[in-house]
């Protein structure tokens, strides 16, 4: 039986996967560095991931078996303290590393992200595997925490499981300072009726997810046999890509009266170095991955 623990449980997406385990009657524990809400459907413990022997006290207490270690400080946020950025997102992945290997936990789901390409990858369409070099410390992190991944599954046999996850779309729990924040923002507006200023500019094409399809793609990975996994860093996942002048001419065609600024800051930077596709392709290949969710699903999702 899974006994999982979540680290950084009461993100954006975290909250997600508490409400998939929780409705399925699988127990999880939910750890994180703020107050739970208080209809939270699991058990939760405050734990700071930084806090080794705390974590694997906890570990040991609930005889946990499976890690979902989501604990990161997101792009644009890293961009503002590197230094803190690198040490939440790697001294964590070690702490949860270290931990797994002595617990024999069976399996970790560490998500990297579009971050770890860089311009020197093909950003019209971004392979498995391109020439990557990340220009914020966020995308550094993530793939210096994939190399570790396939470092730790090579040498100790380690089980994780990684993607590259893309801006992940949902409005039960808000994103966490990332560069693609501003779909999430401007539907929040749309249905607000409030003005909305974006911080990229029209053109800007990025890929997204929805969060069925994010929580989906995690699940489907995690319940893969490991014999065909043939990616041992992270796979390569999306939904759909957009610019904020698509999003937000389909916005005003559903009826939503909404006025949108285009003021781009230091994120457009951030998001010129990142994909405007992905190819996912050997996801398909290896663990049977499709999305359900493409652009006008997600809006049915959001805006009704
Ligand atoms: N949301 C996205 O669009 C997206 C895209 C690509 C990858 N990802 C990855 O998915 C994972 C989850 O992302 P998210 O959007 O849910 O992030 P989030 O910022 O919404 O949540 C992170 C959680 O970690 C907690 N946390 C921070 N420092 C901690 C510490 N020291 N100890 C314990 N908890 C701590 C925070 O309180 C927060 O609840 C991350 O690894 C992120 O890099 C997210």
């Amino acid at each position: 039986m899974e006994k999982i623990l979540i680290t950084g449980a009461l993100g954006q997406l975290g909250q997600e996967f508490i409400n998939y385990f929780s409705n399925k009657g699988v127990f999880v524990l939910a750890t994180d560095v703020k107050d739970p809400p208080k209809d939270l459907p699991c058990l939760f413990e405050f734990a700071d991931v930084l806090n080794k022997n705390r974590v694997d006290l906890l570990v040991k207490k609930h005889k946990i078996n499976t890690i979902y270690h989501l604990v990161a400080i997101l792009s644009a946020n890293g961009e503002k303290n590197p230094y803190n950025s690198w040490k939440i997102n790697m001294e964590s992945f070690q702490n949860i590393i270290e931990i797994s290997i002595n617990n024999k936990i069976q399996k970790v789901f560490w998500p990297s992200s579009i971050a770890v390409f860089g311009t020197e990858s093909n950003l019209d369409l971004v392979s498995q595997n391109p020439s990557m070099n990340p220009e914020t410390i966020y995308g550094v992190s993530k793939l210096a925490g994939e190399k570790l991944a396939s470092y730790y599954f090579g040498k100790f046999g380690l089980d994780i499981r990684s993607l590259r996850y893309p801006g992940i779309i949902s409005t039960k729990t808000l994103p966490g300072g990332g560069t693609t924040d501003y779909v999430i923002e401007m539907l929040n507006s749309a249905k607000n009726k409030s003005d909305y200023t974006c911080f990229l500019n029209k053109k800007t094409r990025l890929p997204m997810m929805y969060i069925d399809d994010a929580v989906n793609a995690a699940i489907m990975l995690m319940s893969a046999e490991r014999k065909n996994l043939s990616i041992s860093t992270s796979y390569n996942v999306t939904g759909f890509s957009v610019t904020p002048a698509e999003l937000e001419n389909k916005i005003k065609s559903r009826g939503f009266n909404i006025k949108v600024k285009y003021e781009p800051d230091f994120r457009q930077e951030i998001a010129n170095s990142w994909p405007k596709e992905v190819d996912d392709s050997i996801s398909h290949k290896d663990w049977g991955w499709s999305c359900d969710f493409g652009f006008e699903r997600t809006l049915n999702k959001v805006l009704n």
